[in-house]
């Protein structure tokens, strides 16, 4: 990549664009007073809580917290890297992009180096692709059609076959004009020190070309076709290569869709394709390695949301808690991190083979959001009655929340904190600023915008307006089906006049049938409907409120419409009490002293 783009020149850029026009090309908007509206392009809505400021040079979304100036819309709305969005803006208004020490010397020579590797790269890529379809791989295209993967597949990712053979790449590339030490430098040739002898890396394996961002080969992967060890063997870090910023699949993926919303990281190259083979492309790879900041960063300059997906098993929660600590600073307001564990001994491709497609998206959409995971993890084993344990368990969440960057989320997750503790959120606050300022502060938030977001209290009350109460109800079931047993008998409280409402009592009566006890069946029953798509936003949308509140909160909501409808017929109910009471049956104090108020209302 070229050298640096000067701050100054995106300061320029930005006084030059106008953000109303670049998102006015891309979301329908309606001037409404200062500022235009429009519905949200960054997650489902009906009605628009998407605004674009023209004086502020930002948008807002009040729904899902997406936010920004124009670069920053360019870079989510089409999946942009950084530099591609300011070279695109740059574009609309003719200026040409400088670079900072693009004639530095020593950047010329990494530049040449990289060219020189991609070149014979893509050559060896091109080698092995070829001889996939030789009479001496029918043992490799029987191994690859054995796992499940079509030709198809196996095309979109580019997948070959080194030859068993000691010198087959070496004589290929030689013949090319390449010389061994540049063969050596980017792993395809080793150097065997005693004998002085070089051989191919690769041999009688399939190949897995790694691929960067513009679809650039620098590095393989290469799977034995049996059980010999290593099963994959990776090229070293190169001048092109390093295992810990790449990530396996992401090419791919922006090529299945310009429009990617989120990303799934699993561990393997063969989850990456077998998902593919299943329809599920939104998936990377990191190499063997654990999930890196930089790996996150540059997932997160593409997509709001990232999902990791790990093994059921002790390590898989082990890796878990790593991917949790390295996320935190990376958490502004906007983006979403959730975790994905699996059955014991499955991994992604073996679930989606046995379950399907329509199964595995749902384990996805169902993934456990951060918050969630957060608090379940401090709460691992402790009993939060005694004292003790409640404190280690504080300071534990504590410990993770200031290493969250401020905004919405950390102060939704404090204000949660302290309700499962007791203690006055002023006092976690307290202890939060005295703990020192938060470890590492993402060097990644978007570029600062002038006015800055609207302050937190407005934005919490417009999405609760568009977010009802009876969606909240809704949500608590599909997040717990469980909780179906709490419900009262009758479904009068659940208001008919609203769709949410029709469709929260239709979730409630195939839950009382019994079949749909888990969030993933629920969601299949739905699948493709509208009705679907409105649970699964509701099933990604976070809880932010630990598993053990969950009742209390559905029991008041209950409650909360229960008093609701006596308010709008108090008529009706006083009706009823009077009835009741003819009928000779003994009123309660309460219904009596109930009686009296409605009484006194209805004459007024
Ligand atoms: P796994 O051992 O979980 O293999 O390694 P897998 O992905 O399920 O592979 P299949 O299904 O048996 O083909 C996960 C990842 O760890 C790295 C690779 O990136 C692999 O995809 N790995 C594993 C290596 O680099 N070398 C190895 O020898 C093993
Ligand atoms: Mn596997």
């Amino acid at each position: 990549m070229a050298g640096q783009i000067p701050q100054r020149f995106i300061d320029d850029l930005l006084g030059r664009v106008d953000v109303v026009e670049v998102v006015g090309e891309r979301v329908t908007l309606k001037k409404t007073g200062r500022n235009h509206s429009g519905l949200c392009p960054f997650h489902q809505e009906k009605s628009p809580s998407f605004t674009v400021s023209a004086d502020k040079q930002f948008y807002h979304c009040f729904g899902c917290g997406a936010h920004g100036n124009a670069l920053r819309f360019l870079m989510e709305y089409d999946s942009l890297g950084f530099p591609e969005a300011v070279e695109r803006l740059a574009g609309r208004l003719g200026m040409e992009v400088p670079r900072e020490g693009a004639d530095d010397p020593h950047a010329q020579a990494r530049e040449r180096k990289r060219k020189e590797g991609v070149n014979l790269l893509e050559l060896s890529a091109s080698f092995f692709r070829e001889r996939m379809k030789m009479h001496e791989a029918v043992g490799a295209r029987d191994y690859l059609s054995g796992r499940g993967l079509s030709a198809e597949i196996v095309g979109d990712f580019g997948i070959g076959y080194a030859p068993d053979d000691w010198e087959g790449l070496k004589r290929h590339l030689t013949e090319r004009g390449i010389s061994e030490a540049v063969q050596i430098e980017y792993g395809l040739l080793v150097h065997r020190e005693d004998t002085g002898r070089t051989y191919d890396r690769f041999r009688d394996r399939v190949m897995f070309p790694i691929r960067d961002i513009k679809g650039r080969t620098i590095a393989f992967g290469g799977r034995v076709l049996g059980d010999a060890k290593p099963k994959y063997l990776n090229s070293p870090e190169t001048p092109v290569f390093h295992k810990g910023r790449e990530l396996y699949g992401l090419y791919e993926a922006r090529q299945a869709s310009n429009r990617l919303e989120r990303l799934v990281i699993v561990e393997g190259y063969m989850d990456v394709v077998a998902l593919a083979q299943f329809g599920i492309r939104n998936v990377v790879a990191t190499l063997g390695t654990s999930t890196s900041e930089d790996h996150l960063s540059r997932l997160f300059r593409l997509v709001g949301e990232v999902v990791f997906c790990f093994d059921g098993d002790r390590a898989g929660r082990q890796a878990a808690t790593r991917a949790l600590e390295t996320v935190l600073p990376l958490m502004i307001d906007g983006r979403q991190a959730r975790f994905l564990f699996l059955p014991e001994g499955e991994d992604p491709d073996t679930l989606v083979r046995r379950e399907g497609t329509a199964a595995f998206e749902d384990r996805i959409t169902c993934a456990s959001p951060l918050s969630e995971f957060l608090f379940d993890q401090a709460a691992n084993g402790r009993d939060l009655s005694r004292v003790e344990e409640c404190e280690r368990y504080a300071s534990q969440v504590l410990a993770a929340l200031g290493k969250l960057p401020d905004g919405m989320l950390k102060s939704l997750m404090l204000g949660e904190l302290s309700r499962r503790t007791g203690v006055d959120q002023s006092r976690f606050e307290l202890l939060m600023v005295r703990n020192g300022p938060a470890a590492g502060e993402s060097g990644d938030a978007p570029p600062p915008v002038e006015g800055g977001p609207p302050p937190r209290g407005e934005a919490r009350t417009v999405r609760s307006e568009s977010f009802s109460l009876v969606a909240r109800a809704l949500q608590l079931l599909v997040h717990e089906p469980g909780l179906v047993e709490r419900l009262p008998d009758d479904d009068d409280w659940c208001p008919a006049d609203d769709e949410d409402g029709r469709l929260c009592r239709e979730v409630i009566k195939l839950l009382r049938a019994g079949r749909y006890r888990s969030a993933q069946v629920l969601l299949a029953h739905f699948h493709g409907t509208s009705e679907g798509e409105r649970l699964a936003v509701l099933a990604r949308r976070e809880l932010l409120i630990p598993k053990a509140a969950r009742g209390a909160e559905l029991d008041g909501l209950i409650e909360h419409f229960q008093r609701y409808q006596r308010r709008r017929s108090p008529r009706e109910e006083f009706d009823a009490l009077l009835g009741k009471e003819k009928t000779g049956e003994r009123l309660t104090r309460e219904e009596k002293q109930r009686l009296m108020t409605l009484l006194s209302e209805l004459r007024e």
